[in-house]
């Protein structure tokens, strides 16, 4: 068991990384929950797998639990789903005293938040995140939203939870390709703040691959520090979170020029090739270090090149990314493995390169 504690400004929260459900009830009675109203929130896929373990271990402390099942996938991360949690919620009599629990990926995740954050202007929140995007990433930092007309989590809030529970087994049915996806974000914070978390990564390729259980731990482990370090400098994303969205420049082009078809994490990772090609014309990087973070990622089954796309459309997207401000394009790139910073200076012929190196 590791346990991680978060300190943001509007909270102090506790991230729990067990290999079991073991301790989530003692956890929820820490946390003073017992005989709460308490709702349950997955989606169709999860609850198959989970829901059964999570609700009898909930109703051991209070006989006031319920669930709400919604359907999966990013096509439901929008406010009709929302609408829905809404009206359980109220039919159900849910007040600022109730909890609700998010059990699943972080489309789940996310939901959950933000009907947390908005319902009666605020009601506890648990994570208890099923993929590893969601045990790495999004369960941590507060972010919370919907897709709104085709654009992602543009409404939203943040929005801190009471505890993040990770059972480290339900990766255990994860798919591979969803399980690579979150290694790209894994691979991620290697690289822009630990070069010993890199090399950890890298050393232990096949045994991340096999789910071994304490390197699975330790992994999950050093990710969520490295992203709530970051994040409780920075809460709302006003200067170093950024460096978080490393890789994310020219992978969310590639993600929406390629329609949504391969995974963030996907993207993620060819934007992150990109990205380190152009810390190493930048002389931030040498050919070793570059060659060593394309087979890192390629250790993974994640792609370090696309086709079906040009050089010139994804420049040009790049500008369309929500990150841009006046027009200046923010391009976080390595200065050796383990750190990075943030430069608005870049040539133009320099990020085309980058971008061809990935085609
Ligand atoms: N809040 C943040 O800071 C933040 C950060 C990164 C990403 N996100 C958001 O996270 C979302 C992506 O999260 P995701 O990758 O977890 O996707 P997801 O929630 O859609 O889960 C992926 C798929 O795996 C299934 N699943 C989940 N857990 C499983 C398990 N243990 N076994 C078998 N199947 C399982 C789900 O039903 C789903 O079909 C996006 O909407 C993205 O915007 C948010
Ligand atoms: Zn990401």
């Amino acid at each position: 068991m590791k346990k991680i504690n978060v300190n943001t400004t509007t909270n102090n929260y506790n991230i729990i990384i067990n290999n079991s459900f073991d301790l989530l009830q003692e956890h929820l009675i820490e946390l003073g929950l017992s005989n709460k109203k308490i709702c349950i929130i997955t989606d169709d896929n999860v609850s198959e797998l989970y829901l059964e373990e999570v609700y009898s271990i909930i109703s051991k402390i209070s006989d006031k639990v319920s669930y709400i099942i919604i359907p999966h996938g990013e096509v439901n991360k929008n406010l009709d789903t929302i609408n829905n949690i809404y009206n359980k919620l109220l039919d159900n009599k849910f007040d600022r005293d109730s909890v609700l629990v998010a059990l699943g990926g972080g489309v789940t995740g996310d939901m959950v938040g933000f009907a947390c954050a908005t319902y009666m202007r605020g009601i506890k929140f648990i994570q208890i995140p099923t993929t590893l995007l969601s045990q790495v990433d999004s369960s941590i930092g507060g972010k919370t939203g919907v897709d709104y007309k085709g654009y992602k989590n543009v409404i939203g809030a943040f929005y801190q939870p009471m505890l993040v529970y990770i059972n480290t087994m339900t990766l255990q049915t994860l798919p591979k390709r969803e399980f690579n996806a979150g290694m790209g974000e894994v691979i991620k914070h290697g690289l822009i703040a630990d070069k010993n978390y890199f090399d950890f990564i890298n050393t232990n390729i096949n045994k991340i691959n096999t789910l071994d259980n304490e390197v699975i731990q330790n992994l999950i482990a050093k990710s969520c520090i490295i992203k709530s370090e970051v994040v409780s400098q920075d809460e709302k994303e006003k200067g170093i979170r950024a460096i978080l969205n490393f890789g994310h420049t020219v992978g969310h082009a590639v993600e929406k020029l390629l329609d949504f078809k391969l995974l963030h994490g996907e993207c993620v990772a060819v934007g992150m090739i990109a990205a380190a090609y152009l810390s190493h014309i930048t002389m931030q990087i040498n050919i070793d270090e570059l060659e060593e973070i394309k087979q890192c990622i390629k250790g993974f089954d994640l792609p370090t090149k696309i086709d079906k796309l040009d050089y010139v459309t994804i420049f040009n997207d790049l500008f369309y990314d929500k990150k841009t401000i006046n027009d200046t394009l923010n391009f976080i790139i390595l200065d050796g493995i383990g750190n990075c910073e943030i430069r608005s200076d870049l040539h133009k012929q320099d990020i085309l390169s980058a971008i061809k190196y990935i085609l």
